[in-house]
């Protein structure tokens, strides 16, 4: 099966909820080092603010099973949470909000279904394989850049041939670049939020 018949059966029937992304990257488009966890020098306050902040209105947090915002409020979101370890789609024992997800198995729209979610913003927060699942989806993508670098991490897209950025990905996907904005200047951070 091609990755977009692939695509268009994941994402069938999603309606109209408004898909958006979140990632803090570095220099060298990297969300984590090589042994998938996020170095400190890539964390950063301002960031974590509006994450959480945006996370607080999302309907529904998606995420891979390595990842996690974290937080005082994470337990009260709803999330879904990609995993091979179920066959389609069944409730996490560990977490009363959160679905498992085998894309293999169900749609998207099916898993929100069943987590009872049936509006609102999806916030969709990696890894690097959930990013680059719901790229053809995307309505906005909010991309934090850090200057730091992390050789040999885990990068925020799956790589394509040739090498592209960041910025080239989401741009090859349709998404348009909104202002800079410099959301720790002393830190050199900057937030650029990419739409559809
Ligand atoms: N800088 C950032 O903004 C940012 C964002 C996100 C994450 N991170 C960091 O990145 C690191 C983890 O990233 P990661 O990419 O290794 O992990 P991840 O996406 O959180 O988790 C990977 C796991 O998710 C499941 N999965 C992913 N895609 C799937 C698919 N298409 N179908 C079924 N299951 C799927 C698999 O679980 P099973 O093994 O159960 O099958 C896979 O092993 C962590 O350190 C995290 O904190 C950083």
């Amino acid at each position: 099966m091609t990755k977009r018949r692939r695509a268009a059966i994941v994402f069938a029937m999603i309606g109209t909820q408004r898909i958006e992304g979140y990632a803090i990257v570095s220099d060298d488009g990297m969300i984590a080092d090589s042994g998938g966890a996020m170095p400190a020098s890539i964390r950063n306050d301002a960031d974590q603010k509006f994450l959480q902040t945006s996370l607080d209105r999302a309907a529904v947090v998606v995420h891979g099973r390595h990842s996690s915002e974290g937080g005082p409020r994470a337990a009260a979101r709803k999330r879904v949470i990609l995993t091979h370890r179920v066959a389609a789609i069944a409730p996490d024992p560990s977490q009363p909000n959160a679905m498992l997800w085998n894309p293999a198995g169900a749609t998207f729209e099916r898993a929100l279904a069943t987590l009872g979610a049936t509006g609102g913003t999806i916030a969709i927060i990696g890894g690097t394989e959930v990013f680059g699942l719901f790229l053809p989806r995307y309505d906005a993508f909010h991309l934090t850049r850090a200057p730091v670098a992390i050789p040999g991490g885990r990068p925020v897209f799956p790589p394509t041939v040739p090498p592209a950025t960041p910025e080239q990905i989401l741009a090859a996907h349709g998404l348009r670049p909104g202002p800079r904005r410099d959301i720790d200047a002393a830190a050199g951070i900057t937030l650029t939020t990419w739409d559809r």
